[in-house]
């Protein structure tokens, strides 16, 4: 076996200028909540640095989401590293101690659960996370020894696939350990600043409510570098410029789907997403819930006067120009937003959408600089399930432009005459049991002073109605070359199609390509979820390589992210390459190597670069950061050998404790599938690598997540939960998408024709292959008992709909398909339909 790891273990260039960039630009992911002026800090000297995450920074959250990076660089080292003294060392000795005990316990507890379950401890571990060990309260003796007016007090919060996080302290909520030892700090420094680590909202009234405290400061899981990228922004070194994604509310309860979330009403089973459109802003600002920090919100360190200079409508495109001069005292970074009010008619609207923002350049005190901000008024439509069309309502749309939802201005007023349809659609997804969504209850909007706006008509006639053709069945295809022996090989020299190869496939041989490389299950169920790749360790999985003898076909190594690309960063092999199992995969190492190694193995080596956790690449709001970053993994894909990276994930953060936020980026579809795609655009940007946006669709519950039906209308599917995927695909076709675990109105997303088919490639023009989350299809008892409300998804079924890979997969699924294809329950013409877009794929991987 050839492995592409290294084999020298020092730090490479790559990963250098990898960390140096990240470093650079990580600052702007960063968002200061409060600051009494205390920040950035005036000088050096000692420091107290307090807090479960001051030594133990998170870079990340756990899962499939975590990256096995070389080193992690703390916040006590970063301060260290940038001329601090600590001088905690006691009480930082003292939070040792209590996690190192707290530890040993877990583990203890993860292996007699494992044995008991039967699971692999790292699945065990998903729904056990290792949670928060006693925080050791922070005395006068702390202070005095200190020796220092500044205490940082770093909270973390860690979470991660396989469970939801929890109302409770510890995790929203603080406890009063934590709550005490930030009283403390506050009453015994000059300077008290807290950093919230974390990779989700938190219950951030309480801090802000003790006296003393100068500065709150979300300092998110920023990856490797984080310790330094917190020192140079504490600094001043970096600007802070991030600006918030989400709503953060004054009480986990003003969040409109708090009381019927995943567990919190006991239910896992069914998720009413009774707030329909209203998630985030678009409740808050509608509803008049003054939230604690609202969407889009940021101080940075220094200040900013906007004019605005031009606005104009060219057809249906709205263009408008904002002068920011920085008159502060540090240079910085700004980021202008810009919502539309869509006027109030027949069809359910929120007060106001977010339709285009832009980040500044870094401005030096004193100067200026214009941005550009635009949007087609084509996507201010509102779906009428009624008439099943996208349709911009006649009236006045209000074009706010302001640093957050709720500190705006009327920058124009864009008239309509009449009724416009945008688009024509079928209602694709039809309730399985009938409830009621919560609608705007306004009438009318309040009145308000536009005298000073610019005033501008949109002609209807500038917009032509879309229609699209719905494919119901997939054409047959027929051998036409069938006096010879065509192979992938002929593909890639342009001498066959993948068509013409595909006619030539009997049913079990597209049954064995259309599930992965599912031999390494004793790899996997030794090691756990998310690295069952033989030729790549660490990487989620591959297709499979059954075809590679009789007809050339290569296997595609897929690896995870969001935050980076996620691999074992060391493993052993023999000197004839045979696998030496054991290793750390999940920041423990469950199998160690053993003991008795041939004198002539080798030690391999695959360091990447943990990137800021996909919440905090939002809050840069810029674009070209995300580029960059995606930049950063493709090239890593590259160097060791993964085709498909099993990210960006882009799922609406509905609800705060949802496990996986951090993995995703915000609450709103626009940010989410901007991002989205200036991530696949910086991977795919190398060529031979593509992305895999996940997990499609409504995938924002873990506890039970391959069995739990999300009950989604079809409106807020469209104008929500949908609309990311949708901005990704038409902006940066990524290679692939990953179906989601759950059931949507009753289907298994995997098996939803109408979802993959319908919506994805006939709606978007989805050109890539559509692939199954790990072990769908399955009931793996590894992963979680089954339900008993709900079937497990069905393999036959995921070809129907056009989903291409199962992966893993397993010898059921292989016969599943074959049995379905011949008892003429599954047509011919779908399986080769699949099995030609998992050939182009490779094609491009391999081209
Ligand atoms: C996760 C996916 C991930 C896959 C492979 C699953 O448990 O839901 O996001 O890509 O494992 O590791």
């Amino acid at each position: 076996m050839r492995y592409y790891a290294d084999t020298d273990p020092a730090l490479s260039t790559m990963e250098i200028e990898h960390r140096d960039t990240v470093r650079k630009l990580a600052g702007e992911c960063v968002v200061v909540m409060e600051n009494n002026g205390v920040l950035p800090l005036k000088s050096k000297g000692n420091i107290a640095l307090y807090g479960n995450g001051a030594r133990h920074t998170i870079k990340g959250g756990t899962g499939s989401g975590d990256v096995n990076s070389r080193t992690v660089v703390s916040i006590e080292e970063g301060f260290e590293a940038a001329g601090f003294t600590v001088t905690s060392k006691g009480w930082l000795g003292r939070y040792d101690d209590s996690l190192k005990n707290h530890q040993e316990k877990y583990l203890e507890r993860i292996k007699k659960k494992s044995e008991e379950l039967g699971m692999p401890e790292g699945m065990v571990m998903f729904a056990d996370p290792i949670g928060i060990p006693p925080i050791p309260p922070i005395t006068e003796h702390d202070v005095v020894e200190s020796n220092t007016d500044t205490a940082v007090y770093v909270l973390s919060r860690d979470s991660g696939e396989g469970g939801d996080r929890f109302f409770t302290q510890k995790d929203y909520l603080l406890s009063d350990d934590e709550i005490k030892d930030i009283r403390k700090i506050a009453s015994s420094y000059e300077n008290a600043i807290v950093l919230l680590n974390v990779g989700g909202i938190i219950d951030v009234s309480t801090i802000s409510a003790i006296e003393g405290i100068g500065a709150i400061v979300n300092v998110s899981q920023l990856g490797n570098m984080g310790g330094h990228v917190v020192a140079d922004v504490i600094t001043g070194k970096s600007d802070p410029s991030g600006r918030l994604t989400d709503t953060w509310a004054m009480r986990y309860e003003d969040y409109p789907c708090w009381s019927g979330f995943s567990h919190n009403n006991g239910d896992t089973d069914d998720e009413f997403y009774r707030e329909g459109i209203y998630v985030g802003y678009r409740y808050f600002d509608t509803f008049k819930i003054e939230p604690k920090y609202p969407f889009g919100y940021g101080l940075g360190y220094t200040k900013f006067d906007w004019d605005f200079k031009s606005a104009s409508l060219d057809g249906s495109r709205y263009t408008a120009t904002v002068g920011v001069t920085n008159v502060g005292e540090y240079d910085g970074k700004d980021v202008v937003q810009l919502y539309v009010s869509a006027p109030y008619g027949n069809i359910d609207k929120p007060y106001q959408e977010l339709r285009a923002y832009a980040k500044t350049p870094l401005i030096k005190a004193g100067e200026s600089a214009d941005v550009t901000l635009t949007f087609d008024m084509k996507d201010c439509a509102s779906y009428d399930t009624g008439s099943a069309c996208m349709i911009l309502e006649k009236g006045d749309y209000l074009v706010r432009i302001g640093s957050d939802s709720r500190s705006t201005f009327v920058a124009s007023v864009i008239s309509l005459s009449e009724d416009v349809i945008v688009s024509r659609h079928k209602n694709l997804f039809k309730a399985d049991v009938e409830f009621e969504e919560l609608i705007n209850p306004l009438l009318a909007r309040d009145e308000e002073d536009i005298t000073e706006a610019e005033k501008l008509t949109l002609d209807p006639k500038s917009i032509e109605t879309v229609t699209f053709d719905y494919v119901t069945e997939r054409h047959l295809l027929e051998d036409r070359r069938s006096g010879e022996h065509l192979t992938f090989d002929d593909v890639l020299a342009g001498k066959a199609t993948v068509e013409e190869l595909t006619a030539q496939l009997t049913v079990e041989e597209m049954a064995k390509l259309a599930v992965g490389a599912y031999e390494s299950d004793a790899l996997m169920q030794s090691n756990v979820i998310g690295s069952a790749s033989l030729l790549v360790p660490g990487a989620a999985a591959e297709t499979t390589d059954k075809l590679y003898d009789s007809r050339k076909i290569p296997l595609m190594i897929l690896a995870d992210g969001p935050a980076g690309l996620r691999l074992q960063p060391h493993f052993k092999a023999d000197a004839q390459g045979n696998r030496i199992m054991g290793g750390e995969v999940f920041g423990m190492a469950f199998n160690p190597f053993p003991e008795d190694l041939p004198e002539d193995h080798v030690d391999y080596y695959q360091y990447c670069t943990a990137i800021p956790i996909a919440t905090a690449l939002a809050q840069s709001w810029n674009n070209d950061l995300i580029e960059l970053c995606g930049k950063i993994v493709g090239e890593e894909m590259k160097k060791y050998f993964v085709h498909l990276w099993l990210a960006p994930g882009m799922n609406i953060h509905r609800n705060p404790l949802c496990g996986r936020n951090f993995e995703y980026y915000s609450e709103d579809p626009l940010i989410s599938g901007n991002c989205a795609a200036a991530d696949t655009i910086g991977v795919q940007s190398w060529g031979g690598q593509g992305t895999t946006i996940k997990h499609f669709a409504c995938n924002n519950q873990e506890d039970n997540r391959m069995y739990s039906n999300s009950h989604v209308s079809e409106k807020t599917l469209r104008e929500l939960y949908l609309k990311g995927f949708e901005i990704a695909v038409k902006k940066s076709q990524p290679y692939s998408i990953m179906t989601s675990y759950n059931l949507l109105n009753g289907t298994h997303t995997a098996n939803n024709f109408d979802l993959i088919q319908s919506m994805a490639r006939d709606e978007w023009g989805f050109e890539g292959v559509v692939m199954t989350d790990w072990y769908t299809s399955q009931e793996a008892d590894f992963m979680g008992p089954p339900s008993d409300k709900y079937p497990c998804s069905s393999s036959p079924l995921c070809i129907r709909a056009g989903n291409d890979l199962q992966m893993p997969g397993c010898e059921k699924n292989v016969t599943d398909i074959i049995d379905a294809v011949n008892d003429g329950s599954l047509p011919l013409a779908d399986l080769q339909f699949c099995i030609c877009n998992a050939l182009k794929i490779t094609a491009r991987c391999f081209a």
